[in-house]
């Protein structure tokens, strides 16, 4: 008699380093009625982000695009554990980042364009001192670390000012390099070119694409220059009042028009592909 020794019907595929199923973000503010002694308290929801799913693997470079409001920076916000979701699965590098977020710090590193993350008084190479303490990188890596990135975003000049000093363009290559002394898996860029010059713009997406290639690090990039899109994304996530319209290949994004119309419909709120089937 032979036994067979049965295969799972489905070989588990490894889980994605991004995983949201139905990612919601609620905003309650509470907003007073009534005069005088009357005044009672009423809650007005947002629905900020509507059950989104996203599922990124290691090494991806994705576009997360959509018009101002559409919950692009919320999503991240949660993707690193500052805000808390509503409901929904969330899984970043295996860890549930609103419960493990110190841990998930080491994995993960964060560039919002609009605000810096630096120490706004101290010259940019102690800012970089304080981040290789507070996430314990070893002295030889953080040194190569550094010695690359001042290299790779000319730094150099720079270096022993103040932030306050920095120039936005400077700044930002500044916020970049703090994003990622630690070697993080996966790097989240809110609007990374905001504001920057051509030339600045075009030498930040060198880097990125660089970076990606180079050490596989998975980012997630958002937006609204349709150059950075067309440069780096070969994926592209777009949402609209917090719901994801469009997910796939730059390529089929624009098979039939230029890639600028392709993005101002989606703007405009028009779902180039159905994603309810
Ligand atoms: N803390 C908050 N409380 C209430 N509403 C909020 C809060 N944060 C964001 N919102 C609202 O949620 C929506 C999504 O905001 P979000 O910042 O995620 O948009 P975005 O896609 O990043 O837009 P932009 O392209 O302008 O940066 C907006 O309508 C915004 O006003
Ligand atoms: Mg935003």
């Amino acid at each position: 008699m032979t036994t067979t020794i049965p295969y799972p019907a489905t070989v588990p595929a490894a889980e994605p380093i991004i995983l949201a199923e139905g990612l919601t973000k609620i905003f309650s503010s509470s907003k007073r009625t009534g005069r005088f002694r009357r005044r009672e308290h009423e809650t007005a929801d947002f629905t900020a982000v509507d059950g989104i799913d996203l599922r990124v693997a290691e090494g991806e470079l994705v576009g997360y695009i959509g018009p101002n409001g559409a919950g692009k920076s919320t999503t991240i916000k949660m993707l690193t554990g500052i805000l808390t979701p509503t409901s929904g699965v969330l899984r970043v590098a295996g860890h549930e980042p609103q419960r493990e977020r110190v841990r998930l710090a080491r994995r993960i590193g964060v560039v919002f364009g609009q605000r810096t993350t630096l120490w706004w008084d101290l010259p940019l190479k102690d800012s970089f001192a304080l981040l290789q303490r507070l996430y314990k990188i070893p002295r030889e890596r953080y040194l190569a670390n550094l010695a690359h990135y001042t290299e790779a975003l000319d730094l150099g000049p720079f270096l022993d000012r103040p932030v306050r000093q920095l120039s936005l363009g400077q700044r930002m290559r500044g916020d970049i390099t703090a994003a990622l002394l630690h070697d993080p898996a996966i790097v989240y860029l809110d609007e990374p070119t905001i504001g920057l010059d051509i030339v600045s713009k075009h030498s930040v997406r060198e880097f990125l694409s660089d970076l990606n290639r180079r050490t596989g690090t998975t980012i997630l990039l958002t937006t609204h220059d349709v150059a950075d899109i067309e440069r780096l994304c070969s994926r592209v996530v777009a949402i609209d009042h917090g719901r994801v319209t469009y997910d796939g290949s730059l390529d089929e994004l624009r098979a039939d028009r230029d890639l600028e119309t392709v993005v101002r419909e989606l703007y405009l709120g028009r779902s180039l592909v159905d994603t309810t089937e």
